[in-house]
């Protein structure tokens, strides 16, 4: 078995614990590096008996140095509610742990691959989004430090790779979710699933038409070890998500439908610079990753619901 030493910025998050997880089921030996803001040692407990996994506790924005053939940097906070927080801190987070991960990957000639964000087309005037899509991002909002934090990190990986052959891969990931999303960072799915097993009123922000897509967390984590395998002069950025668009009326029904709860559908004004619709374009993800989602948002959400009714009790 090829056995590799990764590391995983953002490891005790959701995305990267199942990743985290997905990596030692394949053998290799993982270091999990957070700093715990808005990930959770609840998400890896189940790993800490492992012996070919190890937990740092670490700040991305400060340099770090380790040994290791792969780095994953998904060391971000991702939901409106945490990355606004402390927004100086996100653009640091995204910016300084980029370049700290650069650096490392350079001096290590190790894979870096970074975790980016449909959120780098801002509110798309294309639709479906293809990669060669530039955006439409406000660079003043409050979305900004995240949205344009990681354009920059996107910015400093294509330099480093131009400037510095470092051997760097892009994937930029669409909604997704799945059990171990925070259940208080106020994104759609969880908000819904938590709302409705909870017999509370359903948030809908809007009327409820605008879109998007829902990628199950298992098909994201496969794009991502795909990607990471690609040889060195694929550096993305590749899309992935999950095409299939939903309005937020649909996702709110189809989780009554299958909480069985009786919560009731309210109506907010939008958020600032809230997109109206986003959709990926997954052709670059077929053709050079072999890849397209599997899991059907029913099925993904019958999985997520079950973590949620646990977690909650
Ligand atoms: N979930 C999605 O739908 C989605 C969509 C697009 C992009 N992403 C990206 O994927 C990555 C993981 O997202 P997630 O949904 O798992 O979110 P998450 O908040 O659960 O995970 C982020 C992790 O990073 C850690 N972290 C934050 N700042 C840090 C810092 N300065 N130093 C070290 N660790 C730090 C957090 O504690 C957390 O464990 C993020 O980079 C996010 O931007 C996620």
């Amino acid at each position: 078995m090829n056995h590799k030493k990764i590391l995983v910025t953002g490891g005790a998050g959701f995305i990267g614990s199942h990743l985290c997880e997905r990596l030692l089921n394949e053998g290799n030996e993982v270091l999990c590096l957070d700093n715990y803001f808005t990930g959770s040692k609840d998400n890896i407990v189940h790993l800490l008996d492992n012996p070919y996994f190890e937990l740092i506790r670490h700040d991305v924005v400060h340099p770090f140095h380790v040994d290791v053939d792969e780095i994953y940097n998904l060391a971000c906070p991702a939901s409106p509610v945490h990355y606004q927080y402390n927004a100086i801190k996100t653009i640091k987070t995204s910016v300084m742990g980029a370049i700290n991960m650069l650096g490392l990957a350079k001096r290590l000639k190790a894979k870096v691959l970074q975790a980016s964000t449909s959120e780098v087309y801002g509110d798309p005037h294309v639709h479906p989004q293809p990669e060669s899509y530039w955006g439409n991002v406000n660079p003043i909002g409050i979305r900004s430090c995240y949205d344009e934090g990681k354009r920059c990190a996107e910015t400093l990986f294509m330099d480093y790779y131009r400037q510095n052959g470092v051997r760097i891969k892009i994937v930029r990931i669409f909604n997704t979710y799945g059990p171990r999303m925070n259940p208080e960072d106020g994104r759609v799915v969880s908000n819904f699933i938590v709302q409705a097993l909870k017999g509370e009123d359903i948030t809908i922000y809007g009327d409820g038409t605008q879109t998007r897509s829902f990628q199950y967390v298992d098909d994201m984590v496969e794009a991502m070890v795909r990607m990471m395998a690609t040889d060195d002069s694929f550096t993305g950025p590749v899309n992935t998500g999950n095409p299939g668009e939903f309005t937020m009326l649909e996702l709110a029904n189809l989780v009554l439908d299958l909480t069985g709860s009786k919560s009731k559908l309210i109506f907010m004004p939008l958020p600032s610079d809230d997109p109206r619709q986003r959709r990926p374009d997954i052709t670059l993800a077929k053709e050079k990753l072999n890849w397209e989602p599997k899991i059907q948002l029913r099925d993904g959400l019958v999985k997520t619901i079950e973590y949620f009714d646990k977690i909650l009790k």
